[in-house]
């Protein structure tokens, strides 16, 4: 891998979040793969930092083709998974489409152990032909988008610190699997994210990916829609935070609109102020595709 000097990690995919690479000490120590900021819950935690940092290593040793090795996940880790799945059951039943709830039934987890990547690609990949990759970072917006188009999912391996298991300053596993791997085990989603590979693929220009990586944030990330007279979400930064998808509630519905959505600015540190909510998935799949077809 060639590594540059501190670019960001893999962020969530489009935005930058607070993980960093320091690339000098990378080479120099390669058990310090991954640096934490201060404030981050796991900062203190040795143990916490020793195994980010070889879940980190799998990711750099692996090559796509090769089977996905499985992550070293504690006890402790597969404690937080249960925990977290505790509250996103019930918030997904309230607040989950009828679509995701579809795709996450066909891939039936197992609550009390956190899947392994290899483990959710065999359903997945049966299903609609994506699969998962894990990314060490050094992963920009353009080359986790472009890889869409060849139906490959950069993802991080990691799972959150067990003292927060209801907050997450960056994406891990749980972002990952419960949100995006389900959301690619649906047909029309994982074609969608097709769609926006190839986009980006075509946009070559700075502005016309920024737009696309914002299109990208308020529906694959944080997007709803309407099912009969309820709200529902289909984003997966919605789907994997249960605090987020009760909360949708206070958020400022806007009707969708993709050009709009292009331009707005959001802050992805605290829940979502706006969701663009479609009138139908029917209505969200044209309407996005039909955009992203156009580019
Ligand atoms: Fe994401």
């Amino acid at each position: 891998m060639e590594v540059k000097t501190k670019q960001p990690l893999l962020s969530d995919h489009v935005d930058m979040r607070l993980v960093a690479v320091d690339a000098d000490e990378a080479i120099s120590d390669r058990n310090a793969i991954v640096e934490l900021d201060p404030d981050h819950p796991g900062f203190r935690d040795r143990e916490y930092r020793k195994r980010r940092n070889q879940i980190a290593q799998l990711a750099m040793n692996f090559q796509p083709g090769d089977q996905i090795p499985d992550a070293p996940y504690t006890a402790e880790e597969h404690q937080v998974w249960r925990t977290i799945w505790k509250a996103l059951g019930p918030a997904h039943q309230r607040h989950a489409c009828a679509e995701y709830l579809s795709s996450l039934r066909r891939l039936s987890f197992d609550s009390d152990r956190i899947p392994q990547l290899r483990e959710v690609n065999e359903k997945v990949q049966a299903i609609s032909g994506f699969r998962l990759e894990p990314v060490a970072g050094l992963v920009q917006p353009r080359v986790f988008l472009e890889n869409l188009a060849n139906g490959v999912f950069l993802c991080t391996q990691y799972i959150r610190h067990h003292s927060t298991p209801l907050y997450t300053p960056e994406p891990d596993v749980v972002h990952e699997i419960v949100g995006h791997g389900v959301t690619l085990a649906s047909e029309r989603l994982a074609e969608l994210n097709r769609l926006f590979g190839e986009a980006v693929k075509r946009a070559t220009a700075q502005d016309a990916l920024d737009r696309l990586s914002r299109v990208y944030w308020f529906t694959i990330e944080f997007g709803a829609l309407r099912e009969g007279e309820s709200v529902k979400a289909y984003g997966t930064g919605l789907l994997s935070s249960a605090g987020e998808m009760e909360e949708m509630g206070d958020a400022e519905l806007r009707p969708l609109d993709i050009e709009a959505a292009s331009h707005l600015e959001y802050d992805p540190t605290h829940f979502q102020p706006v969701l663009f909510c479609a009138e139908s998935f029917e209505a969200m799949y044209q309407t996005l595709r039909q955009y992203l077809i156009r580019w």
